[in-house]
């Protein structure tokens, strides 16, 4: 209705939506929305799992009817409510598979389900599941197996997966999680060790740790060597291998690595950065540390720098002081460039990290 009040570049607009949705939201794949379909099922089987016929189920019912457990009343509420109606596509696809699936569903209802309903709702998707996703409709491989003929998975332990687990698609190779690898994903990746071995699991190196990684413990003193910034100690070097890893101060050199005028150097573990002194300020577009001072200047500069002055706090009193004097409205301009100013100051302090050396 309210497209025929819209006008004709409005109309454009939602055509080209409604393409652009289209184009977005390819055919959904078929095994995920039979899956989906025979979780909902499960989940149709918990919330009747306590139902009855109304009114609790007399011999009377139960002579006439049959046990509400696998009665044609259960299946047809939990049936109503496998498609969800989220998602246009998904909805479709999923009441094209129940159509499809009609006659074996009732079957499998009416008699496997039948003679056992009291099994776990778990169980019976499974069955389900097999038998509709990947015997009848042919969507899905069983899981533990891959690709158009539903080839057997190999065996990827805690720490991997099968590419195509369980669809009819994939390479069934193993893919492993973060940080192992090896064709069972049953190694740690390079960078850290084996904290157990039942239940697998790696974890992280020590930072001091270089490419070569650590042995069997998280700290500096499990390095197999040392990354940029750390080095080992000097009684170092035991039997197994293993180098302790000690920061490296690299303030400490003669001359210092941070020569330019008003700086000084800050060391941090494994990197050092040279910080301009209290009163000083480095331009945001990088270059030598400026007395403080500069930035009361133009507004323009005083945008620019104002968070240095910001970030060294007493030092910035003197330069906001000073504008202060000369009057109100440049104090106001001093106190938005030390808020806007303190942004570009923190983008800035990275690029002035220097880990040469
Ligand atoms: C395949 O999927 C099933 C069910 O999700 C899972 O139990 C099994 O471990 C998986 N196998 C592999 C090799 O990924
Ligand atoms: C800042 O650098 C200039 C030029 O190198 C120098 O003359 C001045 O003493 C320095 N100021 C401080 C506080 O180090």
């Amino acid at each position: 209705m309210h497209l025929c009040s819209a006008g004709p570049s409005a109309l454009r607009q939602l055509l080209l939506l409604a393409l652009l949705s289209i184009a977005v939201s390819a055919a959904p794949d078929k095994c995920s929305v039979c899956n989906r379909l025979t979780e909902a099922f499960e989940q149709g089987l918990q919330r009747t799992a306590k139902d009855n016929f109304g009114g609790g189920n007399t011999h009377w019912e139960e002579s006439r009817l049959g046990s509400w457990a696998s009665s044609e009343t259960r299946l047809v509420d939990i049936q109503e409510r496998l498609c969800s109606d989220e998602g246009k596509e998904e909805a479709v696809a999923c009441h094209a598979l129940l159509e499809q699936f009609e006659e074996p569903l009732e079957g499998w209802w009416f008699g496997d389900f039948r003679r056992d309903p009291g099994k776990s709702a778990a169980k019976a998707a499974a069955a389900l599941r097999e038998l509709l996703c990947v015997r009848t409709g042919g969507l899905c491989c069983q899981h533990g197996a891959f690709g158009p003929q539903c080839a057997a998975c190999p065996v990827c332990g805690l720490r991997g997966h099968c590419d195509g687990n369980g669809t009819r698609a994939g390479s069934g190779r193993c893919t492993c999680d973060s940080g192992y690898r090896g064709e069972l994903c049953d190694q740690c990746e390079t960078g850290r060790y084996l904290a157990t071995a039942e239940p697998l699991l790696c974890l992280a190196c020590h930072p001091a740790c270089g490419s070569a990684g650590c042995v069997d413990g998280p700290s500096e003193s499990n390095c197999r060597d040392c990354a940029t910034g750390y080095q080992p100690a000097e009684a170092s070097g035991a039997a197994d291998g293993r180098v302790s890893c000690i920061d490296v101060d690299e303030c400490a050199a003669t001359p210092g690595p941070c020569a330019g005028p008003n700086e000084t150097c800050v060391n941090s573990p494994g990197s050092f950065a040279c910080d301009c002194l209290p009163g000083f300020q480095r331009p945001a577009a990088g270059g030598d540390c400026q007395p403080a001072e500069t930035a009361a200047g133009t507004d323009g500069d005083s945008a620019e720098t104002g968070g240095d002055s910001a970030e060294t706090g007493d030092d910035s009193a003197e330069s906001s002081g000073e504008s202060a004097e000369t009057g109100g409205e440049s104090a106001e301009t001093g106190g938005e460039s030390a808020e806007t100013g303190g942004e570009s100051a923190e983008t800035a302090t990275p690029a002035m990290d220097k880990e040469e050396l």
